[in-house]
């Protein structure tokens, strides 16, 4: 059975619909973000779990509870924000211990209880300190003690991290997905940040426009992507004007030559397509390497040195650049800009965009 259930969520804003035909079954001890660009629903579908929007029309349920008409104390949600929101008046253990209080645990269980997340967060000891005492980071990690305290049924986290530095931001992220696997405690994380969801993520729903446009691991998502937005919102995509000429055996004209897609395609002759592909996808072929089936040339333009990869962009016709992504290994020398080298490109790692 799906602990969290949202099933055909619609909600205006007087004549704005933000949120359109949205659904989502969730399995107990998932982690699941909603990740898509800003303006795109993700807040408000995550308060209206919560209970702090009323939907238009559709439902949410929890463990089999429908819960819209509820109030948010009724539903055993745990809450997290991007800003601090920590009470500045009441200690760590103050605030870690609000929760639990208000649901009426007794007060050494209470001290138990507050020692233990805090420890489970890496502050212990921390408990007398006030908020303005702590780093950004700290403050997130009693905002999540603070969350999962009263042992809710489900997490809900939008954007937690956004405010953190990067190095801190990476690290959390990791310790809260520890933490929320350790506790089984099914999770729906909200972030516009596509490495973020699909780092932390079992699934990944990826929204525009108020809609699900997928729902999938995050491997499906970047490999198989559903439709032209999901393509280029995730990850770095090159895209290939092509004409088909032959559906059946998947033969395309591009400005860089007929290639193959050693697949049939549903689309009739004659018909224009978008190809695409990543730029990890392209393979630069070494000199006296053997050439692989798909080949084309390229001059490469840009090069940027990023550490465990070297990012180039090549011209491969008039007007049409392709970005390729090399590993850099100890002992393989990659070309300079300005130099003519080979391309190969798998078949089966060319996407057709509808
Ligand atoms: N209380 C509200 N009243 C009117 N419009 C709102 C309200 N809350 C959100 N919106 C609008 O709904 C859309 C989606 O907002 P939101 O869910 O916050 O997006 P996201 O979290 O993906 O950035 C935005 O256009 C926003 O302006
Ligand atoms: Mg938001």
């Amino acid at each position: 059975m799906s602990l969290l259930t949202i099933r055909s969520l619609v909600k205006s804003f007087g004549a704005n619909t933000v949120v359109k035909d949205f659904d989502l079954h969730m399995q107990d001890s998932e982690f699941i973000s909603l990740l898509g660009p800003s303006g795109c629903g993700k807040t408000t579908v995550l308060r209206i779990v919560a209970g702090f929007e009323t939907p238009s029309t559709g439902s949410v349920e929890i463990d089999g509870q429908n819960v819209t008409g509820l109030r948010p104390n009724q539903r055993k949600i745990g809450m997290m924000f991007q800003s601090y929101a920590l009470f500045p008046n009441l200690t760590v253990a103050g605030n870690v211990a609000f929760g639990l209080k208000v649901s009426g645990v007794s007060a050494s269980e209470t001290t138990r209880r507050v020692d233990e997340m805090l420890a489970m967060v890496g502050l212990s000891g921390f408990g007398a300190r006030y908020p303005y005492q702590l780093s950004g980071g700290q403050q997130q990690r009693v905002a999540l003690a603070r969350a999962i305290a009263p042992r809710p049924r489900v997490l809900l986290l939008d954007e937690p991290l956004s405010a953190l530095d990067a190095k801190i931001r990476v690290a959390l992220r990791g310790e809260i997905r520890a933490i929320q696997r350790e506790l089984g405690i099914t999770t729906l994380f909200v972030t516009h940040d596509q490495e973020e969801a699909m780092a932390m993520s079992d699934r990944v729903v990826v929204m525009n426009g108020g809609r699900a446009e997928q729902v999938g691991t995050p491997d499906e998502i970047y490999n198989r992507p559903a439709s032209r937005f999901v393509a280029q919102f995730i990850g770095a995509l090159n895209m290939l004007p092509a004409t088909l000429r032959d559906a059946a055996t998947g033969m395309v004209e591009t400005p860089i030559g007929p290639l193959s897609l050693e697949r049939s395609l549903p689309q009739s002759n004659g018909t224009a397509l978008t190809l695409a592909f990543r730029p990890e996808s392209l393979r630069l072929i070494a000199d006296g390497e053997a050439l692989p089936p798909q080949n084309f040339s390229g001059r490469l333009m840009t090069r940027e040195f990023l550490g465990a990869i070297v990012r180039f962009r090549a011209e491969v016709a008039k007007d049409l650049t392709l970005g390729i992504d090399c590993f850099n290994r100890t002992g393989e020398t990659l070309p300079q800009i300005g130099h003519e080298v080979r391309l190969g490109i798998p078949a089966q790692e060319i996407l057709v965009l509808n």
